[in-house]
């Protein structure tokens, strides 16, 4: 099973069916300030909807396409943080992730993002890995940016969010682009 410590207190692991209950108690409370910006937050009612998203995510995992992960600090669940369904044709990847307010603004994402590029570089050996961001999402636009990703430009109303087409920005890092940054680390 996918299981990853990301820092001390900070662990991302494979989501399992049992945890549906709990991480749409997550969403459910951060429903206002997810919903801007993840187009399947309207959709989800009840933690079935969650349960039902955790099992097609598993057989993603099964068939080789990648993990999403639950994001647990000090052991509570809160938020997810993996990846899109792997294009093996060309080793490219993609991210996505949220957060409970409470956690947000102390690197966690940006630190479970490391290790999932690294899981992708090292252990999967993808060649690519992208992070798709409204234009007018700040936050999570500066995740890509800490880690080193390219700013390779605005894909324009891409993404239907509830009532509005949002532009995405488009940022990229390729392998040696993430092996240069690692070894940049102080
Ligand atoms: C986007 C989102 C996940 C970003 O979360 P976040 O908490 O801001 O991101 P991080 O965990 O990387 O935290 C970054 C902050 O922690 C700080 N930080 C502290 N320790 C850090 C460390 N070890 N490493 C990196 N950053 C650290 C950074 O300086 C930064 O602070 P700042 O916000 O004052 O600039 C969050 O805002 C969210 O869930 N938004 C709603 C859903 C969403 O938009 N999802 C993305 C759709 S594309």
């Amino acid at each position: 099973m996918f299981r990853r410590t990301v820092a001390p207190g900070i662990e991302i692991k494979l989501l399992e069916a049992a945890e549906a209950k709990a991480l749409f108690a997550v969403a459910d409370r951060n429903r206002d300030r997810l919903r801007r910006w993840l187009p399947w937050v309207d959709q989800t009612r009840a933690a079935e909807d969650v349960r039902l998203f955790i099992l097609r995510v598993l057989e993603q995992y099964h068939s080789n396409l990648g993990p999403q992960t639950g994001i647990w600090v000090d052991g509570v669940l809160c938020g997810t943080v993996g990846l899109h369904p792997i294009d093996w044709g060309n080793r490219n990847c993609s991210l996505g992730y949220w957060i409970d307010s409470a956690q947000e603004g102390k690197g966690v994402i940006t630190r479970c993002c490391a290790a999932l590029l690294d899981f992708a570089f090292d252990e999967l050996g993808l060649h690519r890995a992208e992070i798709r961001c409204g234009t007018a999402n700040q936050r999570s636009c500066a995740v890509p940016q800490r880690l080193g990703f390219s700013r390779e430009g605005v894909v324009r109303e891409s993404e239907w969010v509830n009532d509005r087409w949002v532009d995405l920005v488009v940022w990229g890092i390729l392998e040696e682009d993430w092996r240069r940054k690692r070894r940049s680390r102080p």
